[in-house]
């Protein structure tokens, strides 16, 4: 079996989970739903970024350990993963000793290596965003003032200490080559050459520890030094699979680190250059995904807009939100999150055209045939092109979810559903009954409840618990989402003649 480990990024425990930690772990989701489904071996990974001075601040500012203010944000995301039908495979927190271990484990391979080295560290320093700012970024940025960071605009601290730093400007021209030898490795294109001109522009080497503050892993043999983040986030994707244990994990390399645009720089950047120095695989490939503005406006804490996991799940079910925030916005760009396009795309796309299709297709089939299946005796044309749609799909929308293209896969199925919903009006099975053309009957009624399976079968990643309802009345027994697999399942023709389907139960009611 061939291996498929797919990532999303750790999230921080200073907030609480929003719509943007959804999205990535939703999408990830599908992806390795999909993959199980083609018979691999998946992997997949998510978990939580517990260290650094932002959580640091966030405990004392409550008067608790940063263990305990990680603790409760773990509980929520644990939680919360299973209502959304979440299956990772594993949950990966930085304050374990696995990940210290890894982490440390890292450092001294980096060491060996010859690319750490210790110096005196000045830089302008934003707390919020983690992040090192020169002068010239600070005065290149259109900002108020030159104290400010160009990212979040807030005010930057200036900073001098002793510091271990990575030879990253060491690996410049090796990054260079990679990402133009191997076009697929940074996606979406135009993210590819925004990191393109970034490392052509010249890269300097990178603090990767701190005495400032403590909360994190310390420096094996300095422990008066904390390590670096980034450093410290970017390893849970190899100390999840037992880094450094052993030499060469089996889910090694990755092939698809799943991400928000803004982390790109980290994960297409200094963790490939870590991986070089230590000799490691590169990851095949790293998506960075849009951000999502909610009817409008950019999500805030401040503004108390942040869209919050719990809230959606009372007003919509996790199959719904599984469905929009993958079909709504093309994976890569920005987007808007409103509540009436979701209604929209709801009632069109789910209720009148798969919702549909499922309840006449049935209601039809127990009424003329008491539910059950007869033979196909001749095949029109109309069939076989129904037929070879429903192939093109099988085929379209596994090099989409190859390429992450979330909407086009779930555009391309819905084209098959309109398809089944047009074949029905041209075929006109209650025409037919009233005439007594069972043969044909029995034929167009065939076409439809396959088309559905094999319909069902490709959304089933997208929406576990919809589609496997939708499967069970098809089948008529009791199915489990993941007893699926694309060769056992997807052949055209694997329902028999004589087989019973159950009556239709609506599964996508309209939406007022
Ligand atoms: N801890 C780091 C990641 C380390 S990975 C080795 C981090 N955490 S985060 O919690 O701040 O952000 C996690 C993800 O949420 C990022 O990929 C980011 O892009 C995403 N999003 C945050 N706000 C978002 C939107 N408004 N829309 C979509 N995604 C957004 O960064």
């Amino acid at each position: 079996m061939e291996n498929y480990y797919v990532t999303t990024p750790i999230y921080y425990v200073n907030d609480e989970p929003h719509l943007g930690h959804i999205y990535t772990t939703i999408a990830a989701d599908v992806l390795a739903r999909h993959q199980r489904m083609s018979e691999r071996d998946v992997f997949f990974l998510t978990g939580v970024d517990e260290h650094g001075q932002k959580v640091q601040q966030a405990a004392e500012k409550r008067g608790i350990a940063p263990i305990e203010l990680a603790d409760q944000v773990v509980e929520r995301y644990q939680s919360l993963w299973p209502e959304l039908q979440i299956s990772n495979d594993d949950f990966i927190r930085t304050s374990s000793d696995r990940h210290k271990a890894g982490v440390q484990a890292m450092w001294r391979r980096l060491e060996n290596a010859g690319a750490i080295y210790k110096d005196f560290y000045e830089d302008w320093y934003c707390v919020p965003c983690e992040a090192y700012w020169t002068e010239t970024q600070l005065k290149d940025a259109d900002c108020w003032d030159a104290k400010h960071c160009p990212d979040c605009k807030r005010a930057v601290e200036k900073i001098q200490e002793e510091s271990y730093f990575f030879r990253l400007s060491a690996f410049q021209d090796r990054l260079i080559e990679h990402i133009k030898a191997n076009p697929d490795f940074i996606a979406p294109a135009s993210r590819r050459n925004e990191v393109l001109s970034f490392v052509e522009s010249g890269l300097r080497d990178l603090s990767i520890s701190r005495t400032t503050f403590s909360w994190g892993v310390p420096v094996p043999g300095d422990d008066k030094h904390v390590i670096y983040v980034w450093i410290d986030a970017l390893t849970n994707y190899l100390s999840a699979l037992g880094f450094p244990e052993p030499e060469q994990p089996a889910h090694w390399p990755a092939d698809v680190h799943l991400i928000g645009k803004d982390i790109l720089r980290f994960h297409a950047v200094y963790w490939p250059a870590m991986l070089m120095a230590v000799e490691l695989p590169l990851p095949k490939r790293i998506f960075a995904h849009g951000w999502w503005t909610v009817e409008g406006e950019k999500m805030s804490k401040s503004k108390g807009n942040a869209l919050r996991p719990a809230e959606l799940l009372e007003k919509y079910e996790a199959d719904v939100l599984r469905y929009f925030l993958l079909r709504e916005v093309p994976f890569g760009q920005d987007g808007d999150f409103s509540f009436t396009s979701l209604k929209q795309r709801y009632n069109t796309e789910l209720a009148n055209d798969v919702g549909n299709l499922l309840n006449r297709s049935l209601a039809m089939l127990n009424k003329y045939r008491d539910g059950v299946l007869g033979a196909v005796a001749e095949e029109s044309e109309a069939d076989r092109a129904l037929i070879a749609d429903v192939e093109a799909m099988q085929r379209e929308v596994a090099a989409c979810m190859d390429k992450q293209a979330f909407h086009l896969a779930l555009e391309r199925i819905n084209a098959v559903v309109r398809h089944g919903n047009r074949y029905v009006e041209d075929n006109a099975p209650w025409s037919l009954a009233k005439q007594g053309e069972n043969a044909r009957l029995d034929s167009v009624l065939y076409h439809l409840v396959e088309t559905l399976r094999l319909v069902a079968l490709q959304l089933l990643p997208f929406m576990p618990e919809k589609m496997t309802a939708m499967l069970g009345q098809i089948l008529n027994r009791k199915v489990q989402a993941d007893n699926f697999s694309f060769s056992a399942d997807g052949g055209w023709g694997v329902l028999a003649a004589g087989h019973q389907c159950r009556k239709p139960e609506p599964l996508f009611p309209r939406m007022d």
